[in-house]
């Protein structure tokens, strides 16, 4: 096949159409770790990896209930195209699980998408051109990075510590990045039980961000999709409820309900909302209206208040089973302390290598998500993101476990061949570890 395409598409050439690939799809590379997970999602494994929520814990039979009604009372309705924006209904609905946020808003500003991914991609595709510049905290969410990639934009990391965000990195970042004649687009911010590193931002830094990126023009892309489960007390309010005109707010039911109905939005400034709507039409025609009207029904016939409130109950559950197996099992260690969410970031030893350890600990039967996974600029080797989000207690102990023993096993290894003598193993307890590593 001729080439048509000078830039380097991503595949192997021997796909008959390797060189007809649009130059995005090199942002589409497969993740290393992909095919180890194919092996750890088999049931003796332990997958401390996936952000899958507990949809165990849902009411399932009164959620049959819904669909059973939707299908009875509005049957002509589910079953057809519908509006791009999302259903009315459904957007009014969206109002109220915001203002458990603090948000104010009007139902008019809402475009309801399939899960708040969708809501990533639409905003990437309004704003990012080739060579343009995201900032985001380091690390961040894995599947956001993969898709500012694929719109060839560059992910720019802002350090974090166990606050959020850190606005003095911020300024730097933006005064270096444009000094190189580079244009930020957006900030990309996950302000609540951040994913991967399940840290919260303060209140003074949300006033202080929203303060430089107004500063600098630069519009805020929040995106909360864990806002809500916090074990004790909520997180201070969303940024969309402080600042309205420079921040694109993405919502989701997803981990209040379930994900498999794919119902998520955006909450857009006037302008921009318009044309939300018109990329959501040119990528799906409509949002599933099936699906937005399943998620109506619920929230008007079913205390969804409380059923947050279990969720709540089961995280908070998992994550005290992961902190005490960490405590137990690996106390030289250091890790993020969520107070909601899914997430515990873990930082190794220096002289480990999260990535060159994975296909070791599924070996042994624990799966993770190595820390590189979260940085576009290959950072994260001595981090692993761990989920408690789905495996029950016991499971959370087993896992942390058997982690124990591939991270003593990887320190042997290095002792064994290193020229500077012991370590300080973990299993002796002497290793002193430095603070979680969120740089
Ligand atoms: C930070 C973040 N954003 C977006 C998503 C995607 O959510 P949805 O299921 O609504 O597409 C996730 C899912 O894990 C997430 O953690």
């Amino acid at each position: 096949m001729k080439s048509q395409n000078p830039s380097q598409p991503s595949g192997n050439n021997l796909d008959p159409w390797y060189f007809n690939y649009a130059a995005r799809t090199a942002g589409l590379a497969a993740s290393e770790v992909r095919a180890l997970f194919a092996v750890a999602s088999r049931p003796e494994v332990v997958s401390l990896a996936g952000g899958m929520p507990a949809v165990s814990a849902l009411p399932q039979e009164l959620i049959i209930e819904s669909m059973n009604r939707v299908m009875r009372d509005q049957g002509s309705v589910a079953l057809q195209y519908g509006s791009g924006q999302g259903v009315p209904k459904l957007r009014e609905q969206i109002l109220d699980v915001m203002a458990m946020e603090g948000i104010k808003a009007s139902a008019d500003d809402v475009v309801v998408t399939t899960g708040s991914q969708h809501a990533l991609e639409l905003v990437s595709k309004l704003f990012l051109d080739p060579g343009d510049v995201v900032l985001a905290e380091g690390p961040s969410y894995v599947t956001a990075v993969v898709i500012f990639k694929s719109f060839q934009a560059q992910t720019h990391h802002v350090a974090m510590d166990e606050h959020g965000m850190i606005p003095e990195s911020l300024r730097e970042n933006i005064a270096r990045l444009r000094a190189e004649g580079k244009t930020i687009k957006f900030l990309y911010t996950i302000p609540s039980f951040q994913n991967p590193a399940g840290v919260t931002l303060s209140w003074e830094r949300r006033l202080e961000i929203l303060q430089i990126a107004k500063e600098n023009s630069i519009l805020v892309l929040e995106d909360n999709p864990y806002g809500l489960l916090h074990f004790d007390t909520p997180p201070p309010p969303a940024l969309r409820s402080i600042e309205q005109e420079g921040v694109i707010y993405l919502g989701t039911f997803s981990k209040t309900l379930a994900p498999g109905f794919r119902v998520g939005w955006a909450l857009a400034p006037h302008a921009i909302r318009e044309k939300l709507i018109l990329a959501n039409e040119a990528a799906v025609l409509s949002p599933s209206s099936f699906s937005q009207l399943i998620v109506s029904e619920y929230l008007d016939n079913i205390d969804w208040r409380a059923q947050v409130d279990r969720f709540r109950g089961v995280y908070k559950e998992r994550k005290e089973a992961m902190i005490e197996a960490l405590n137990d099992y690996l106390p030289s260690l250091s890790w993020t302390d969520p107070k909601g969410g899914f997430y515990v970031w873990l930082t190794l030893p220096p002289y480990l290598d999260s990535k060159q350890m994975l296909p070791r600990a599924v070996k042994e039967l624990v799966a993770y998500t190595p820390g590189t996974a979260f940085y576009a600029d290959g950072n994260g080797h001595s981090n692993i993101r761990l989920s408690f989000c789905y495996p029950t207690p016991e499971a959370i102990r087993t896992g942390i476990r058997r982690l124990q023993t591939v991270i003593s096993g990887e320190t042997d290894l290095v002792e064994t061949f290193s020229k500077t003598g012991p370590l300080g193993t973990v299993r002796d307890r002497n290793f002193s570890a430095p603070p979680p590593n969120l740089n």
